[in-house]
């Protein structure tokens, strides 16, 4: 399956975001992370924001949505044409009718876990599935450290998923270092925040993944 980047804009500059979104434009999918001070401990930002993304950027969106009952807003979040939505496992209460939804809407539907959160429903739902994203932090905040134990989940997952076309998304503490590792274990799909925003020169940061993944 095509490896691919997801540059997470909450580590970007908000001051200067078109600026910023010009520094990722070589990057694959750009990450949109909507927190609602309920699901996670921290708000981020909601549709206004990604209009304006959407408006600057030509890069397709991936919106993680880290929201209680994300039913309410698929409509909502839909009408911006993303590539993907995700929705949190733990978030709703009958996640093969999300996840159908989520399609019916022409959207890649995609479903993720916080780190205790067991692989075992997943595989009830894989036909429903496009994506699967392993956190490798508690959602919440960007910057923070990866959690080493998310390799064996990643691992596990990869098994799970097996040949069906499902990519396997990691977030949280993602970094240029650690990237061979989350490769090796079968991760397809990867997130980064700090690494990528926080370096001196993004795109060349972004290059340095890729170089990084092709070696791994
Ligand atoms: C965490 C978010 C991540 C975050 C990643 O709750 O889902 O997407 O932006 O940030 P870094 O890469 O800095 O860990
Ligand atoms: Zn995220």
């Amino acid at each position: 399956m095509t490896i691919r980047i997801s540059p997470s804009i909450l580590a970007a500059d908000f001051t200067h975001l078109r600026g910023e979104l010009d520094k990722v434009q070589t990057a694959d999918l750009l990450h949109i992370d909507v927190m609602d001070g309920s699901y996670v401990p921290n708000i981020s930002f909601g549709l206004p924001v990604i209009q304006a993304v959407k408006r600057s950027s030509k890069v397709p969106l991936d919106i993680h949505l880290m929201i209680e009952k994300p039913d309410r807003f698929l409509e909502d979040f839909a009408a911006q044409k993303p590539e993907i939505i995700t929705v949190h496992y733990e978030a709703v209460t009958h996640l093969q009718r999300t996840l159908g939804r989520i399609r019916e809407l022409g959207v890649k539907a995609g479903v993720s876990l916080n780190p205790h959160t067991p692989l075992d429903g997943l595989r009830y739902v894989l036909d429903d599935l496009d994506l699967i994203l392993i956190m490798t932090v508690n959602p919440g905040f960007g910057g923070q450290s990866f959690i080493p134990a998310m390799v064996e989940k990643i691992r596990d997952c990869r098994a799970l998923i097996g040949a069906a076309p499902i990519e396997l998304q990691v977030d949280g503490g993602v970094n240029v270092e650690n990237l061979p590792m989350l490769l090796e274990a079968g991760a397809t799909n990867f997130v980064a925040g700090s690494a990528i925003f926080g370096a001196a020169d993004p795109a060349a940061y972004i290059r340095k993944m890729r170089e990084s993944l092709r070696q791994g």
